[in-house]
């Protein structure tokens, strides 16, 4: 009941923050559209198809409201927001390639429509985009963020290919998640300081809080691919095991469990299937351990230091939406 009680608050409090942030969010899906328009058609559909697809574009969110802290008010979020959406997009678009992905966003992946050719150009066109929209601001720290960023997240996807259908540590996996996900939203942050006027102090507290906010963001990404429902995720559900990933519940059930139950993950692992073992055998052996619960206990430890990284912020509107969304990305369905 208390736990119904709190997503009901979540949902809420979620509509809540989207509305205090609407215009600026329709300004950058106009600019996000504007921006992905090629002489080349089958870019300009890619893109739109993407930008259609919708999604939950928490990053421009996290880099208005890290420049609203200082209540900047000039075009720079506008710009920067369909950046840091755009390159979200096209690591998505790349990503799915690589996974041999059929859906994203509830409806068939890019690369099952216009194959992967195609999609694999768009995204670099995309990749391209940003970064020329990013020129405009004349600022070579916005710059060098942004291509430290993606270098970071083609690593990420590197390594994590590498490690596909073996067993990592937790430390291994920490540093994936952070390369995959949480460096992009700390950079979310750190642009709107910078575009605020952050001291480089503030700036590092707002980095902070976006890298702890998406490692919690992450960890619960991936116990919702063990738990949650196709029809809410959007995506495949158990998609992980069988592209050979092994996340943080599952890790902290490999260091815990039997040799049998060992070899049955292991099975997944390397038959890319659920074939001999069920989703709901895997589900068995993580609720024996308590894994799902430790790794949500991790996600909610991340989520509790991204809030300590802007205590010392003074009290705004701004700062307690903050403030909140660690709230927001634990209780999430999708
Ligand atoms: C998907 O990110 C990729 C991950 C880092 C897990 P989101 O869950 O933010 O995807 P959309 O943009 O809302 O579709
Ligand atoms: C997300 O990676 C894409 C990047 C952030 C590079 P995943 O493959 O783990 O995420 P989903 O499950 O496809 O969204
Ligand atoms: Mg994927
Ligand atoms: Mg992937």
């Amino acid at each position: 009941m208390e736990g119904r009680v709190l997503s009901t608050q979540t949902a809420i409090k979620g509509r809540e923050i989207f509305e205090l942030l609407r215009d600026d969010l329709a300004a950058i899906e106009r600019e996000f559209g504007r921006d992905t328009v090629s002489n080349v058609p089958a870019i300009t559909e890619i893109g739109e198809y993407l930008r259609a697809g919708g999604g939950k574009r928490i990053r421009p969110a996290l880099l208005l409201l890290a420049a609203k802290l200082f209540n900047y008010q000039g075009r720079g979020t506008v710009r920067l927001g369909a950046v840091v959406e755009i390159i979200h997009t096209a690591t998505l678009v790349h990503d799915d390639i690589i996974d041999e992905a059929q859906t994203r966003r509830g409806r068939p992946a890019a690369n099952t429509q216009w194959g992967n050719s195609k999609c694999v150009l768009a995204g670099d066109w995309l990749y391209m985009q940003a970064f020329k929209i990013a020129v405009q601001e004349r600022n070579f720290r916005i710059l060098d963020t942004l291509i430290d960023l993606t270098q970071q997240m083609v690593e990420g996807e590197l390594l994590q290919m590498e490690k596909l259908g073996k067993l990592i540590s937790l430390e291994e996996y920490f540093d994936l998640i952070f390369r995959k996900t949480a460096c992009l939203f700390s950079v979310c942050m750190r642009l709107g300081g910078i575009l605020g006027g952050a001291s480089s102090e503030q700036e590092d507290r707002l980095a902070r809080y976006g890298r702890d906010l998406g490692m919690a963001f992450q960890i619960v990404d991936d116990v919702l691919d063990l738990t949650a429902s196709e029809s809410i995720l959007g995506k495949p559900v158990a998609s992980d095991l069988r592209e050979g990933k092994v996340t943080m519940a599952v890790i902290h059930a490999l260091e815990r469990c039997r040799p049998a139950e060992k070899k049955k993950i292991e099975a997944v692992l390397e038959d890319r299937a659920f074939d001999g073992v069920t989703h709901s055998d895997i589900l068995e052996i993580l609720n024996r351990y308590g894994a799902v619960e430790a790794a949500n206990a991790r996600a909610g430890e991340y989520a509790g230091s991204a809030r300590k990284a802007i205590c010392s912020f003074p009290d705004s509107e701004i700062k307690r939406v903050l403030l909140w969304a660690p709230d927001f990305v634990i209780a999430r369905e999708k």
